[in-house]
């Protein structure tokens, strides 16, 4: 077992791989078969999608679909711009540039994926009679009603939840067009979606964010996916290493291509400084077979002087300070993990456009509003397990701040830095009055 928690299978592919495997399968195709790259525009929710389908028309080519390349075009914003502009170059209209003549553009009028129309509700708001697991007499209240479907507290709720989801997108929006301008046609790229679990009954896609309540999200998709009756009888280790879950990376470009368009996009996300505290105490305050001799070791040996030797060798004991100093290190010594990573890099909000920003703070209350939202069966709630050291306080906002009153003025603004995008993304406000 590598790593305790939302980590059971860590990024395995490595990105270039994708690009590579996508040149070496482009070059081998002879001219002679009859290739097109089929074009698709999409209007979405006032959002233009555009999607690119490689589609080879000989059989034997079609054996050969390449699973690491690069896979649609969805709005969004690359987190990565090198990666994101060479996988462009390479699927994109430059393709023809490096293949003369190689490749047949056809604009296709014929919808190869299911495009919702440009009228057509957001994914969120109409999946409800989609998913086959719920009853026709569960079906899920409108989650935004007209004013005069107000009639009680319960309907104001949900319609202020509604609202509130509305301005979580616009805002990530705004932020996304003013920080990538133009990102939106670039292509996803399998590492993009390899962090988004596949719910197909309730036609659900979720970016889990460790410190974010992923456990119990993953409990809760493998029950709307049948592989378990109830949330409660699913042990910790069972939601991770055996919940039966898909990724979307496992799937060929149809498949993403299709699920982005038809699935409605879940993520949540938390304060960025309790999520990093959170993840601290987590995997470095209890004995961790991973994270004390993969990150712990390295960490004492270059940022503590004179550490014992018991230290340097079991990597227990890293200090708050000591590893925000990792953190910060333009040369770590050893590499990010999910854990600690920016969530504007791990689910790459503004490429896959969610169309349920929630937030962990509020996590049962929007959790559960989703799940009425989708039809899901009504006996399925939220559940509010604590995985990780149950025994330990909840990381709240004054157990934080508690962590980084060990940090200098200089650090704290320097973390401020680092997550930046992600308080930007998910309006959250500045944690200290001296940040800038
Ligand atoms: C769910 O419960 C039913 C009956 O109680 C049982 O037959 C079935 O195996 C259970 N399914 C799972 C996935 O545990
Ligand atoms: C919900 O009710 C159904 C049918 O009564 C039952 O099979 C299922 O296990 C229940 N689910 C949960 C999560 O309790
Ligand atoms: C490290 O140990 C040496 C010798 O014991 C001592 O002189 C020095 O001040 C120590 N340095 C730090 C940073 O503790
Ligand atoms: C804060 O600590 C860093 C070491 O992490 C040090 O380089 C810096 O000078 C300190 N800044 C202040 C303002 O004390």
């Amino acid at each position: 077992m590598l790593s305790g928690e939302c980590s059971s299978t860590s990024r395995l592919l490595d990105p270039l791989c994708g690009r590579r495997r996508l040149v070496v399968s482009a070059m081998t195709l002879p001219c002679t078969f009859y290739c097109s790259l089929w074009f698709l525009l999409l209007l979405g929710a006032g959002s233009l999608l555009l999607l690119v389908h490689l589609q080879d028309l000989s059989d034997t080519l079609q054996q050969q679909q390449n699973p690491g390349a690069v896979l649609v075009v969805a709005p969004g914003w690359p987190v990565q711009k090198e990666q994101s502009s060479d996988s462009a170059a390479l699927v994109g209209f430059d393709l023809g540039g490096v293949f003369p003549g190689a490749l047949r553009f056809e604009m296709s009028s014929a919808p190869i994926l299911p495009s919702p129309g440009p009228g057509q509700p957001l994914a969120f708001q109409r999946s409800a009679h989609k998913a086959s697991s719920t009853s026709e007499n569960q079906q899920a209240k409108s989650p935004r009603p007209t004013p005069c479907d107000v009639h009680s507290v319960e309907d104001r709720q949900l319609q202020g939840m509604a609202q509130t989801q509305a301005s979580r997108r616009r805002l990530l929006r705004e932020v996304c067009a003013k920080y990538q301008p133009g990102a939106t046609e670039r292509p996803v790229s399998r590492r993009q979606v390899s962090r988004v679990y596949v719910e197909d009954r309730s036609s659900l896609l979720y970016c889990e964010v460790p410190k974010a309540g992923c456990s119990n999200w993953k409990r809760v998709l493998m029950v709307l996916g049948g592989s378990a009756n109830s949330t409660r009888s699913i042990a910790h280790d069972d939601a991770h290493y055996a919940n039966q879950l898909r990724r979307l990376d496992g799937y060929d470009q149809e498949g993403v291509a299709e699920r982005l368009c038809s699935h409605t996009k879940l993520l949540f996300v938390r304060e960025p400084f309790e999520r990093l505290v959170s993840a601290f105490r987590d995997k470095f305050e209890s004995p961790n077979s991973y994270y004390h001799p993969v990150f712990g070791r390295p960490i004492i040996s270059r940022y503590r002087a004179n550490a014992s030797r018991y230290a340097l060798r079991t990597g227990a004991g890293v200090t708050f300070r000591e590893f925000v100093q990792y953190l910060l290190d333009v040369r770590r010594p050893v590499g990010m993990d999910i854990h600690w990573e920016p969530v504007s890099q791990l689910c790459s909000p503004c490429l896959l456009r969610y169309d349920f920003i929630g937030r962990f703070e509020s996590l049962k209350e929007e959790a559960n509003f989703l799940l009425r939202s989708i039809g899901a069966p009504s006996n399925l709630t939220f559940p509010d397990f604590k995985d990780r050291n149950p025994k330990a306080e909840r990381t709240s906002s004054t157990i934080a701040q508690r962590y980084f009153q060990q940090l200098n003025s200089t650090e704290r603004q320097r973390a401020y830095d680092f997550y930046y995008m992600d308080y930007l993304m998910f309006n959250y406000p500045k944690p200290y009055k001296d940040l800038y």
